[in-house]
């Protein structure tokens, strides 16, 4: 998977423009503010119609524009593909080609990329949310459905907790019903994929730790399911726990269990990283869970997926920022680096296939030395 170029318009701060991009190592360098990060927001949005940090389209609307264009060429297996996605302030249209596309699920997949940001990088110890946020992000690679499991869930609990608020007598038992059928059908889906996941990266974790920080790591993952479940996280059991949680929800005027509740722990040599690891483990555990993702995007035969690395490397120390740096050259792919400083970005600098610099929203290749 590799993107050649993305056409970027009214696009949060970035100015119109073409931005080539290489195979390999790109690094992005330039002063706080500039616009890094809204690149890889860019790229990041127009692969999977979602942002790493807005959650309204909308808000990528640059001030003083009226709608967003991105348009990106792809090559996926080294056939070339037109992704294209405007953005205005009713919605949002879709283009593969010169095709208008009206299935979010035909668009979904046809580029895959793996964001990893500061806010990920403390994760661990952070709120649950991230936790839950970067597992969903990661399932998506793999089960493209996962989104919409997603989206219909969180509708569904909001829609089943608005009611609870308002109707806490319990006027409408039959609607409440139908919003419990609704969450236990799509919050189901998206625990059982959650479990899974989590599973299959598990392995990959102690190996992936150990080669980060230089000595042998114990180090297994754990899935704690918001809810109680049965073996297969069927759709009855959920609605079993709903059920059999409906007097109390109906107290708190809160859906108290599902989903919602669902969390990731790791466990390193047999202590909960949420609560013993130091600052510095738990960062290099959240660089090993997103290479862990990588290696088994690539390991499960799916395309290598491009991967875009915000300002990681501030906050590593220089160990754990060579070695992740090794280690997703390793892979081969194209891959994005921002940082602030050229010296950040030190043992992959040599080895960038280029430079390029952020100002003031304009992105241009680096003449000369930094
Ligand atoms: N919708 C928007 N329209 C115009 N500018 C925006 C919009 N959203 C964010 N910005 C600007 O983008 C800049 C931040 O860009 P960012 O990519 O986060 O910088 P960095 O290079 O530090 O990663 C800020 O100056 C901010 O004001
Ligand atoms: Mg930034």
């Amino acid at each position: 998977m590799r993107i050649q170029s993305i056409h970027i318009q009214g696009f949060r701060n970035l100015i119109t423009q073409t931005v080539e991009l290489s195979d390999g190592i790109n690094l992005l360098v330039g002063d706080n503010g500039q616009g890094k990060t809204n690149l890889l927001e860019a790229l990041h949005v127009l692969a999977t119609l979602r942002s790493f940090r807005a959650s309204n389209l909308r808000d990528l609307i640059h001030h003083e524009a009226k709608e967003a264009e991105l348009l990106g060429e792809v090559f996926a297996d080294e056939i070339p593909l037109k992704m294209r996605l405007r953005i205005d302030g009713k919605g949002r249209q879709l283009w593969l080609g010169d095709k208008a596309v009206r299935s979010v699920a035909e668009y979904l997949g046809s580029l895959s990329v793996v964001a990893f940001t500061p806010d990920d990088l403390s994760m661990i110890k952070g709120a649950p949310a991230l936790r839950r946020r970067f597992i969903d992000r990661a399932a998506f690679l793999f089960r493209p459905s996962h989104l919409q499991a997603v989206r219909d869930f969180s509708t569904s609990l909001k829609a089943r907790n608005r009611l609870l608020q308002e109707d806490r007598a319990g006027k409408d038992p039959a609607l409440l019903a139908s919003f419990s059928e609704l969450l236990a059908e799509a919050g189901s889906k998206v625990s059982a994929t959650r479990a899974w996941l989590i599973e299959m990266l598990s392995p990959r974790i102690g190996e992936i730790l150990s080669f980060l920080s230089d000595g042998h790591i114990r180090a297994q993952l754990r899935f704690q399911a918001g809810w109680k479940h049965d073996s297969s996280f069927s759709k009855e059991s959920l609605a079993e726990a709903l059920d059999q949680g409906l007097e109390r929800d109906r107290r708190r005027g809160t859906t108290g269990t599902g989903p919602q509740g669902d969390d990731l722990d790791v466990i390193l040599n047999q202590a909960s990283a949420r609560r013993y690891a130091s600052q510095g483990q738990q960062r290099a555990v959240a660089v090993a869970l997103m290479l862990a993702v990588v290696d088994s995007a690539v390991s499960s035969g799916a395309e290598q997926p491009v991967i875009l690395l915000d300002d990681v490397s501030s906050e590593l120390d220089a160990l754990r920022r060579e070695r992740l740096f090794e280690r997703v050259r390793a892979f081969g792919g194209q891959v994005l680096i921002t940082a602030t400083e050229a010296k950040l970005v030190e043992p992959v600098y040599e080895k960038a296939a280029q430079v390029l610099t952020v100002h003031e929203g304009r992105i241009e290749q680096a003449s000369g030395g930094l």
